[in-house]
């Protein structure tokens, strides 16, 4: 069987699907797998085509690519990538499913069996496989890189001959794979770190870290299904929002990253609150592409008020190519053991929980009733 990775094709992109390494595992797990790489895929990555070739990939025309029996991509295929593929295909990639019917749409139309990595679940046994968790830990370390570079601060005390320097305080907003990353990437800084979360479990967390929590009790653990928040009422989510303000003024480095699955993201600081920061301060909002934390952010781009930055950056994870497509490449290599037979045949067989999870569209129908539903609204 044949498992095909094109270069990415969006603006800004810079992963790549598969890494040397997993293409060097794969083919040891079962020889029959041939994979092909096109020319370019991982230089932004790192791996130049000598890589690829030195662990057994082919380098192959973008044709060939699309034809292979597997194709795996990081992001989302243009309309132009769905028209290359068949029914006779399997395809994996972010495909942003919850959102983007026009691409269920014509996923389902190109008859292919295609795979959602958004829809992995989140249970004990997908772990491996989980990429939403993977990119996140990329996107709450370069988040916290990208304020610290723009505050101009040292992160930790600096005593010198001419004086001590105290470190900085960073408050992050949202306790989650993303949020715990930042966390830990200021506390090895050497910043002074408070956390904060709307579910208690994420309190422990933090101070596991070094951080301290930002325990507001008056709030009831807002734990929901599955491990998840669930959304505060408005009553309690004034109630954050304030105490938020005027925690807001004793930072010098705010990073947010509350999101609740499915929904656009929580207002967690307002353009007051923001005001009253000091002058100087910076904030950096990973929940920027959904809507944004902080009142002020616009996605892709650097607000400044009262001398404060609001900065929303775009596809964090893609500015840590290596690392985020190494465990990428990992999570894929994992789904595709469900899916590659001893014989090197592919078997999507869906009475695998995962798999059956995961399945965005086959044989010409959108099979996922959650990107279904998303397609009749
Ligand atoms: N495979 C697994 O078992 C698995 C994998 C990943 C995450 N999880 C669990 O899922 C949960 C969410 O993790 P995630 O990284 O996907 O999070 P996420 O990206 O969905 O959300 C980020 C964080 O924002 C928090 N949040 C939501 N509204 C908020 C508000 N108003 N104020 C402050 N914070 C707010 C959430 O509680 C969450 O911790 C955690 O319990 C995590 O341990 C489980």
């Amino acid at each position: 069987m044949k498992i095909g990775v094109p270069k990415e094709t969006a603006a800004g992109e810079s992963r790549v699907a598969l890494v040397p390494d997993v293409v060097r595992s794969l083919k040891k797990k079962n020889e029959k797998v041939d994979v092909l790489i096109e020319s370019g895929a991982g230089e932004a990555a790192g791996h130049p085509d000598s890589h690829y070739t030195d662990a057994g990939a082919e380098i192959a025309p973008v044709d060939q690519i699309w034809n292979a029996d597997v194709v795996l991509k990081v992001g989302a295929p243009s309309a132009e990538e769905i028209g290359r593929l068949g029914s006779s295909q399997v395809y994996v990639s972010h495909l942003n499913p919850w959102v983007d019917a026009d691409t269920n749409k014509a996923l389902a139309a190109s008859g292919v069996t295609s795979f959602a990595m958004e829809a992995i679940p989140r249970t004990t046994r997908a772990q491996a496989m989980d990429a939403l968790s993977s990119q996140a830990a990329a996107s709450g370390y370069a988040a916290m890189l990208i304020a610290a570079r723009e505050s101009g601060r040292f992160f930790g005390m600096m005593t010198t001959a001419a004086g001590t320097v105290p470190p900085a305080k960073v408050l992050v907003l949202g306790a989650g794979v993303a949020g715990l990353q930042a966390d830990a990437t200021a506390k090895r800084l050497g910043a002074i770190v408070t956390g904060f979360d709307i579910r208690r479990a994420a309190w422990e967390q933090i101070a596991s870290l070094g951080g301290r929590p930002l325990e507001l009790d008056f709030i009831p653990d807002a734990e929901g299904e599955g491990g998840y928040a669930r959304p505060l009422t408005d009553e309690e989510n004034a109630q954050v929002v304030e105490a938020l303000g005027e925690n807001a003024k004793k930072q010098d480095i705010i990073v947010t990253t509350a999101a609740i699955p499915g929904r656009a993201a929580p207002r967690l600081l307002t353009a007051e609150a923001v005001r009253n920061m000091q002058p100087g301060s910076v904030i950096v909002d990973l929940a920027a592409e959904t809507g944004g934390n902080v009142e002020l952010t616009v996605a892709g781009e650097t607000v400044v008020e009262n001398g404060v930055k609001v900065i929303g950056p775009r596809n964090l994870p893609s500015l840590m190519p290596v690392p985020a497509s190494q465990l990428y490449a990992k999570n894929l290599e994992n789904l595709l053991g469900l899916m590659i037979t001893e014989e090197g045949t592919v078997n999507v067989n869906l009475e695998d929980d995962i798999l059956a999870a995961a399945l965005i569209t086959q044989s010409g129908e959108i099979k996922n009733e959650r990107a279904a539903g998303r397609d009749a609204a």
